[in-house]
């Protein structure tokens, strides 16, 4: 069953979520499902807070295609490059937007994944994009956050509708 995704407006996408401590059947089934509702709104990635709690786990997949999603779990991000890589990123708490920001290319990760096995990688490209993207959910930082005050103004107007639309739910 589909989760329901909240929008920008909702004060649980500014909180820092909580960690896990421990893997509960509860919380497997609510990755399973937090899979289907990304898959099923055309994501790459969702962040438990997005679906209504504050938890640091995500979800994403490499390509809009038929890869297998992945469950991340307590994810620390380390030595990013110098070399940076701009390229266009929406969010499914924020639609119809899309925005040029810059990244590190390459990243250097560590998380749980869903058997709790511990689990370090170097990412690059587009999955380290999607893994910093919702990362930055975990801490309550939104796509929105990092574009100049020139592209945040001209957006100004669609955030305020976003932000209504959420209100009235
Ligand atoms: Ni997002």
């Amino acid at each position: 069953m589909r989760l329901p995704i909240v929008l920008y407006g909702d004060p649980i996408l500014r909180r820092k979520a909580e960690p896990i401590a421990e893997l509960t059947p509860e919380l497997e089934e609510f990755a399973h499902r937090m899979i289907e509702t990304m898959i099923q709104a055309n994501g790459v990635g969702l962040a438990a807070p997005q679906v209504g709690r504050s938890l640091r786990l995500f979800v994403l997949r490499d390509e809009l295609e038929d890869s297998p999603a992945e469950v991340v779990i307590n994810p620390e991000i380390s030595h990013p490059s110098d070399e940076l890589q701009a390229d266009l990123e929406g969010c499914l708490s924020i639609p119809k937007l899309q925005l040029e920001i810059v990244r590190p290319l390459r990243i250097h990760v560590r998380y749980r994944n869903l058997q709790w096995e511990s689990i370090e990688e170097d990412l690059e490209g587009f999955r380290a994009r999607v893994f910093m993207h919702e990362n930055d959910h975990l801490n309550g930082r939104l796509i929105i956050d990092r574009v100049g005050a020139d592209v945040r103004k001209q957006i100004e107007p669609v955030l305020r509708k976003i932000k209504l639309k959420e209100q009235k739910r």
